[in-house]
């Protein structure tokens, strides 16, 4: 296919890249802002094969020459970190909004198919059962309201206006390219440093772990399969407390567990996040990495890629640790 892929040079679009490539000989534009998440680097392997394409989507002007010639956008463009959006949600109404129906826009004036990858936070937490695509939207942070928001314009572009739109709603990836703010290569990285490990609260929460390429190829299903209209789960195969996911990267990491660092918790933290995928899976679509597995093999991929790692942590990314962390762990 020909396809617009936004915000590929960022952790899960970068994956979704590399496997059309490979699996599927696509040819891609991706069109990126390069915020302090995108880089150029996370593409450096396929940068040859693709066009590459510097602009917000938010700029009309931008996205038109990008999508001349596509045959389908997918989105995966967002400011996309829970913290941030709390200290400071501005980004996320421009972007995750006014961004998603720039896009939208484009696709309706060259009736493209359209394909917005969401997230397992539109939901809110749950304590016991799974969300299903019925389920409510009942965002918690600023994060998921600006992303339920763009889910909801979405719908209204098939509704109103006939678009072939799909919405895929991941749950927490992890994997290889992730940027260190998130919590297990924040984790990762601190352990291969000995620097200590601060778990927000009590450590009790839940997230449903879903390795990269599991969710890479749901969204591929999606595009080929998806009704219009229609949403998606994409749960990972495997439920696990942070505490415990703290704990198995201080094992396979041979740090000491006396670094684990309780800190003051997220404000408004979602206790536990559960999706049904059945939906999906009637699609053909199956998580294929446990997350034993995957988390093994994340730890792996980080100690022998220091080459991308080390510009961030020695980047501007001090500075946010220290104004994030900073007094919580010298406390
Ligand atoms: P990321 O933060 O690693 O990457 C985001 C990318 O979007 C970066 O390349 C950044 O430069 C780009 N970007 C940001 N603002 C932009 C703008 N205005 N215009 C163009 N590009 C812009 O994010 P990720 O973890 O890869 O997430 C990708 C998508 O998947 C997001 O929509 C996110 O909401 C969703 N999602 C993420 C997860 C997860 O666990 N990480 C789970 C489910 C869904
Ligand atoms: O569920 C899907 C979502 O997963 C995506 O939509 C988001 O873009 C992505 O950032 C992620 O959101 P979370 O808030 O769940 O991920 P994060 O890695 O920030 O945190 C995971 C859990 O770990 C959460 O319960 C908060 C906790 N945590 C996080 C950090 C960064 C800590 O205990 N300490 C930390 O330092």
């Amino acid at each position: 296919m020909r396809l617009l892929v936004c915000g590929a040079a960022g952790f899960i679009g970068s994956t979704f890249v590399r496997l059309r490539l490979r699996e599927h000989g696509d040819q891609i534009t991706v069109l990126d802002k390069l915020t302090y998440a995108g880089r150029r680097e996370t593409l450096q392997d396929v940068i040859g094969e693709i066009r590459f394409i510097h602009a917000p989507i938010e700029d009309a002007v931008a996205v038109a020459e990008a999508v001349a010639g596509c045959e389908a956008i997918v989105n995966f463009a967002a400011e996309t970190h829970v913290d941030r959006s709390i200290s400071g949600p501005e980004e996320f109404m421009v972007t995750n909004m006014q961004g998603t129906h720039t896009l939208l826009e484009a696709a309706r004036e060259r009736d493209l198919r359209y394909v917005q990858v969401s997230t397992d936070e539109v939901y809110g937490s749950i304590d016991d059962g799974s969300f299903t695509e019925d389920s409510h939207l009942e965002p918690s942070s600023p994060y998921s309201a600006s992303k339920a928001g763009a889910d909801l314009l979405v719908s209204s572009y098939q509704h109103t206006y006939g678009l072939h739109t799909s919405i895929c709603r991941g749950s927490n990836n992890y994997g290889p390219y992730q940027y260190p703010e998130k919590m297990i290569p924040l984790m990762i990285l601190n352990a291969l440093a000995r620097d200590q490990l601060p778990v927000y609260g009590d450590g009790r929460n839940v997230r449903n772990w879903l390795y990269v390429e599991d969710f890479g190829r749901a969204i591929g299903h999606v595009l080929s399969y998806g009704g219009p209209g229609e949403a998606y789960n994409c749960g990972g195969p495997d439920e696990c407390e942070n505490l415990a996911v703290v704990g198995r990267i201080v094992e396979l990491t041979g740090a000491d567990p006396s670094l684990v660092e309780h800190v003051t918790d997220r404000p408004g933290h979602d206790r536990r996040y559960s999706l049904s995928s059945e939906k999906l899976q009637k699609l053909g679509w199956r998580a294929q990495t446990r997350f034993e597995e995957g988390l093994a093999q994340t730890v792996d991929w980080y100690r022998e890629n220091a080459w991308w790692w080390e510009p961030i942590r020695s980047g501007s990314y001090r500075d946010y640790y220290e104004r994030h962390y900073g007094r919580a762990l010298r406390a």
